[in-house]
């Protein structure tokens, strides 16, 4: 294993490792008005951000947390070391020193970088917009997004655990966990869309059809696969390929990353007024949107 792998799981088995001695109020800060584990942030790294510069070429992935932002993490990876035709130690490399939004890193990687955030457009360096590099969206379903990030928060030791499913669905609600609301998150990101340099995809259309999803993908960043590439990716970073080797690529936490990686796991948890609540709130934001037919909210999220 590299040195920078190792660092990377580092951090975050000393969190988890930290998280065990810190208080619910330690384990949080707000930056205009959301929340923000400290183990991974800062308001200085926050402010920081908007003179980040963002290259032509950078790969950008932005998703709300607990949207499979991990598995297309790697996805994009794959593809790119497809495209660029690196060795496998090149490959390894790379994944490893770019695992980290850390800007000092960043700043010095060499291109092409892939930048993986959960932050909304408005947090985002302005260059991210401004210039040519390429953002692709990822969204899923709220009802299995929120249902992911309950689990998350109570296995979390950093973060604040929930005594029951209810408190934690009016927190989910109301938007009060860390990187804030999913709707504000995907309604933001949704006006975002038409953008030339914009592509959004959804965890359920990746579900249905993997290699007709990375196959859009590379169109859009320009990546020129075979097919033979594409089936040997969608092997290799199929739910089972990952979590067999999460240990490996995720230290502690990656049996709680890679959790069930299904679509409907919304039914076990929601009751039958939670349930209308949602639709109701979806349907308020994000009705008549084209991520209604993307999620295939009709199919997968309906009683
Ligand atoms: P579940 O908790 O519903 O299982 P993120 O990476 O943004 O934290 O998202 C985590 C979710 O993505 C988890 O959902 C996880 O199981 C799922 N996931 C991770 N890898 C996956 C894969 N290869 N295929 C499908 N789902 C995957």
């Amino acid at each position: 294993m590299s040195r920078n792998r190792e660092r990377a799981i580092a951090t975050v088995d000393k969190a988890l490792a930290e998280g065990e001695k810190m208080t619910p109020a330690d384990m949080l800060f707000s930056y205009k008005g959301v929340l923000y584990p400290t183990t991974f942030s800062s308001p200085e790294t926050l402010e920081a951000l908007k003179s980040f510069e963002a290259r032509s070429d950078d790969v950008i992935l932005a998703g709300y947390p607990k949207t499979g932002t991990n598995w297309l993490d790697q996805i994009l990876r794959e593809l790119e070391s497809a495209d660029a035709r690196y060795t496998e130690e090149e490959m390894k490399e790379r994944m490893d020193a770019e695992k980290e939004l850390e800007l000092s890193r960043m700043k010095k990687l060499p291109s092409r970088r892939i930048i993986v955030t959960h932050l909304p457009p408005h947090l985002l360096p302005p260059s991210f917009f401004q210039g040519k590099a390429k953002i692709l969206v990822l969204v899923r379903n709220p009802k299995d997004t929120a249902v992911s990030y309950y689990h998350f928060y109570n296995k979390m030791t950093m973060l604040p655990s929930f005594s029951s499913w209810d408190e934690y669905f009016a927190a989910f609600m109301n938007g009060k966990l860390t990187w804030g609301s999913y709707f504000d998150h995907t309604v933001e990101w949704n006006k975002h869309s038409d953008h030339e340099n914009i592509m959004m995809i959804s965890y359920e259309e990746l579900q249905e059809d993997q290699v007709l999803g990375m196959k859009k993908i590379a169109a859009f960043f320009g990546f020129s696969l075979s097919e033979e590439d594409f089936s040997r990716i969608a092997k290799k970073t199929s739910f089972q390929a990952m979590k067999e080797k999460s240990y490996e690529t995720h230290g502690k936490s990656g049996d709680i990353l890679f959790r069930k990686g299904v679509v409907g796991s919304w039914r076990e948890f929601f009751s039958e007024t939670q349930n209308e609540e949602m639709d109701r709130k979806f349907e308020e934001c994000l009705g008549g949107t084209k991520l209604v037919a993307m999620m295939k909210y009709d199919v997968y999220c309906k009683a």
